[in-house]
């Protein structure tokens, strides 16, 4: 028989391209996702690539008597994975108690239903803003978690700790958090891809929808930090490969490959790309121009980060194949197919 997965925030960015992949391996998935930022039209991109439509509860995770219905509805749930949250940084810092609320609260329901109804693991979905701006690059699991910069980046450090200390309690399911670099792209059949909500606040959406003409031009945010080019650097990761790396954990966790109750891994593909070599890569792959001037600083920008996956790369079997090169054009086909 499948085993049973819940997916939580499955209609968004990471979620769908997951639980394609989950289809993939075998796995039958469940979804639920309030549409705070998404539709229920990607579940059509996702029965386009897979054959199969997911089962979709419209459900926000803050509902735990709704969680609990859910639960006894779909008996045999095996394992979480939790995306569910909001992301907007900007956003987080007027409407902290909402991110606290949202991305907390959320997963809490989650940690305090999970033994009643013999659910096994949880994959986390946290980030490489736990790092701050590292000491030393490239960064290991083990560098030190800095002072968060803005609520949503807060709520990542405290999830990670929420789930530390029940595991370390001694409540019975297993959990593996993953450190998300800079999530890019969409699928290569253009069924499915991010869909940001009015202005695009991350670098990719702006610039394809710059590049299409929603946008007049890319503002890149400062050219004076301490880097070859003066931009930022970013460990951009193509979103199937990351996607990928969510069943490899959901089947350790499942299937006991590892004795530890708790792992921490980074996701990214270990190579560094400024925001201007980024714009040029997408300009050759795809033979646009994209406007772009240089502006000022972006409040909170980490100067410089990228990914030492080597732990990835070694305990869990999984490396990031994608070049950003090609990953580009796969958001740009993408963005094609949205403006059509
Ligand atoms: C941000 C968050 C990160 C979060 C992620 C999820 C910060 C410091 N980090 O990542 O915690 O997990 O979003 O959404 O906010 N840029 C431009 N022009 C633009 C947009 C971006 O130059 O219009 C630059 C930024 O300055 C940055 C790079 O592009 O150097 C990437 O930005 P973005 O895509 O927003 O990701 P992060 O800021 O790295």
């Amino acid at each position: 028989m499948k085993k049973k997965i819940l997916v939580t925030g499955g209609t968004g960015y990471i979620g769908s391209h997951t639980v394609v992949e989950l289809q993939a391996a075998g796995y039958e998935v469940v979804i639920v996702d309030n549409l705070s930022n998404s539709n229920e039209n990607v579940l059509d991109g996702i029965e386009n690539i897979s054959g199969i439509r997911p089962v979709f509860e419209k459900l926000d995770c803050n509902d735990k008597e709704g969680l609990y219905t859910l639960f006894q509805t779909y008996q045999g749930i095996q394992g979480i994975i939790h995306f569910a949250a909001s992301k907007a940084v900007g956003e987080s810092v007027h409407k902290p108690l909402l991110y606290y609320r949202n991305n907390i609260v959320t997963l809490l329901n989650l940690l305090d239903l999970m033994p009643e109804f013999q659910v096994k693991g949880i994959v986390f979905s946290s980030s490489c803003t736990v790092y701050g701006q590292p000491d030393i690059l490239p960064v290991t699991e083990d560098a030190p978690v800095k002072p968060a910069l803005s609520p949503y980046g807060n709520t990542k450090q405290i999830n990670e700790e929420i789930i530390r200390d029940a595991i370390y309690a001694g409540l019975p399911f297993k959990s593996i958090i993953l450190r998300y670099f800079n999530p890019i792209g969409a699928h290569p059949s253009a069924e499915i891809g991010e869909l940001p909500n009015g202005v695009p606040q991350n670098l990719v959406p702006f610039v394809t929808q710059t590049a299409i003409g929603i946008r007049k031009e890319l503002s890149v945010f400062g050219d004076d930090y301490d880097t070859p080019d003066g931009s930022c650097i970013r460990d951009y990761i193509n979103v199937v490969d990351l996607a990928k790396a969510h069943v490899i954990a959901m089947d350790r966790m499942l299937e006991d490959k590892s004795d530890k109750k708790l792992e921490v891994f980074n996701l990214g593909t270990g190579r560094g790309v400024s925001v201007l070599e980024l714009i040029n890569a997408f300009e050759k792959g795809t033979g646009v121009k994209v406007p772009y001037k240089i502006v000022g600083r972006r409040e909170g920008d980490i100067e410089k980060v990228w990914a030492n996956p080597e732990h990835a790369n070694k305990v869990l079997g999984w490396t990031a194949h994608e070049t950003v090169e090609d990953t580009v054009v796969t958001a740009w086909n993408w963005q094609k197919k949205l403006s059509k």
